[in-house]
């Protein structure tokens, strides 16, 4: 049996630096991170702003794989090779953003319908870039037939992972992973493959794992998220984690913390860390009701007072 590879998705805004250091101290089981995207530029100097995310410095206890996204050549060539004078070895270029607003400049997902402009990208920036390159796609923007059209051109080059999410981008998170459109891209293709979409739990990615027996490689995003135990479950196959409660607790008292000291105002500490309750609820029992009382915090002492007798009180963890 293939060793399993587990990865971190990159979901912008939640998984960024700050989240994948703590995660390392809290949990288990991530071999790597993909980051969220970083936009080409055109600018003749890179900030470090820009790319503080993946800065070395600023990253801790898990690899990652910086991602960019955009449709210019020059733009790309410039941040791989920034990323390769800073240590890594590989780049991951989006073509999945299903956001409408990225889609419209044929960025992200909105490439997908164009394998001539892919084909005329690849062409000019492989050559040119120091770094390995992995690719993170959907199957199409608007209909899943576009991967196909997309498949020989990618086995014409030395990509290094094809991570598929096998929605289309205009599906946006909704509908189901098109689990068929995905198996029949396998044997189409030279390169790695890399399963994305819909790990939640044990039995959903032992059905994957079943299924797709070639795979050793999984994506995963909102179910770490929901659940930062799940790496550690799905290698283990041990599903009862003792006090889970409180190690979650110990690690949302970190997040909470490492925000307060970045984040300037008290209102976007409340509302960064209600967007990550929007997918911690789901662990537990009562993660319902608790979810809609914390949506209408709009204090940081409200906040605190909510989720401290939450997390100190009340939680159930979901088994
Ligand atoms: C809030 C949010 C932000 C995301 N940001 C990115 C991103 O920056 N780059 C990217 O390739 N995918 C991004 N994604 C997509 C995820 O990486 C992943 O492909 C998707 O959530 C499906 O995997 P999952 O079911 O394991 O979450 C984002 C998804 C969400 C929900």
């Amino acid at each position: 049996m293939s060793p399993l590879f587990l990865s971190l998705a990159p979901l912008r805004g939640l998984t960024n630096a700050l989240y994948r250091n703590l995660y390392s101290v809290h949990f288990q089981g991530i071999d790597t991170a993909i980051s969220p995207f970083i936009n080409t530029l055109s600018a003749k100097q890179i900030s470090r702003s820009h790319i503080k995310d993946i800065l070395p410095e600023n990253n801790h206890g898990m690899p990652v794989v910086p991602q960019i996204i955009g449709n210019d050549p020059a733009g790309f060539i410039q941040l791989a090779t920034t990323f390769h004078d800073l240590g890594f070895d590989t780049v991951n270029w989006n073509l999945g953003c299903p956001a409408p607003m990225v889609a419209k400049k044929q960025r992200g997902s909105g490439l997908l319908p164009y394998p001539g402009l892919i084909k005329a990208f690849l062409d000019d920036v492989i050559p040119r870039i120091p770094i390995r390159l992995s690719i993170k796609t959907r199957i199409g923007r608007e209909k899943k037939e576009e991967i196909f059209n997309l498949l020989p051109i990618f086995n014409q080059y030395p990509i290094v992972e094809l991570i598929i999410h096998p929605r289309t981008g205009v599906q946006m998170f909704s509908g189901e992973v098109d689990l068929a459109t995905f198996e029949e891209c396998l044997p189409l293709l030279k390169i790695p493959v890399t399963y994305n979409g819909d790990i939640f739990d044990y039995d959903s990615f032992i059905n994957l794992k079943e299924r797709f027996k070639t795979i050793s490689r999984w994506l995963i995003g909102r179910g770490v998220l929901s659940n930062p135990f799940l790496p550690g479950i799905l290698r283990s196959g041990e599903e009862n984690i003792p006090q889970p409660v409180e190690r979650f607790k110990n690690f949302h008292d970190d997040l909470f913390e490492a925000y307060r000291a970045e984040l300037s105002g008290q209102s976007h500490l409340v509302d960064k860390m209600k967007s990550y309750w929007l997918y911690f609820f789901r662990s537990f029992e009562n993660g319902e009701t608790f979810f809609k009382k914390i949506k209408k915090a709009n204090t940081l002492q409200k906040y605190m007072e909510i989720v401290g007798k939450f997390l100190g009180w009340d939680a159930i963890w979901r088994p």
